[in-house]
């Protein structure tokens, strides 16, 4: 008891990191990914948007929290039907970058589809995300196309989309 609230002081100060615990998401993370979303895109989806994405049947979402029970820190979104899914969106929160936590995201969730019999797993990600990039590179994917000017960068201009894949079965 004293000890685990030596943990929460220490985590609380920032002196000590809580193990990051994957979980499914539940509807009432809906506000939590809404700021995460918003925080790492240019165009945030709003709660009710999460909270619709969570509801439709096709679509599987795990969260990084900050500890068993605690707030959320990252999560992966994705959605389609046995045997293709798409990633619609993965974000870490700005100050737990670099952990590890996004490549936990993927190879967890990649394990739990595919033991649904999803085998193949598509992405779009703008030219020039590095981080993205890198993450989905070391996670196994290689590009399949690419869409000139499908995304407009913060001052308007295109950018290009590269389609990744990756078969997890
Ligand atoms: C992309 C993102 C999810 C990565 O999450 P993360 O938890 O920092 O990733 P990891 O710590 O698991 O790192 C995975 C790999 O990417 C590399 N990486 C992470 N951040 C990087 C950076 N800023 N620059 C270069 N490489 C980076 C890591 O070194 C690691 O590679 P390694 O195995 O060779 O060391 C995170 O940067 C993010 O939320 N970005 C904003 C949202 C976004 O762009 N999402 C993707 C949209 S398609």
């Amino acid at each position: 008891m004293i000890a685990q609230g030596l943990d929460r002081l220490l985590a609380g100060l920032g002196l000590r990191r809580r193990p990051v615990a994957l979980r499914p998401a539940r509807s009432g993370d809906a506000p939590a990914l809404a700021v995460l979303h918003a925080a790492a895109f240019r165009i945030g989806w709003d709660a009710a948007e999460f909270d619709r994405l969570l509801a439709n049947r096709l679509t599987r979402c795990l969260v990084a929290a900050d500890g068993p029970g605690g707030a959320p820190i990252g999560f992966i979104l994705l959605s389609g039907v046995v045997p293709e899914t798409e990633i619609l969106s993965v974000a870490v929160s700005g100050a737990r970058r670099g952990e590890g936590i996004g490549r936990r995201l993927l190879d967890t969730a990649f394990g739990t589809l595919a033991a649904e019999g999803f085998r193949t797993v598509f992405l779009e990600v703008e030219e020039g995300n590095r981080p993205a990039l890198r993450l989905y590179e070391r996670a196994g994917f290689h590009e399949i196309g690419r869409r000139p000017g499908y995304y407009r960068g913060p001052a308007g201009e295109p950018v290009a989309a590269i389609a990744m894949r990756r078969d997890i079965a």
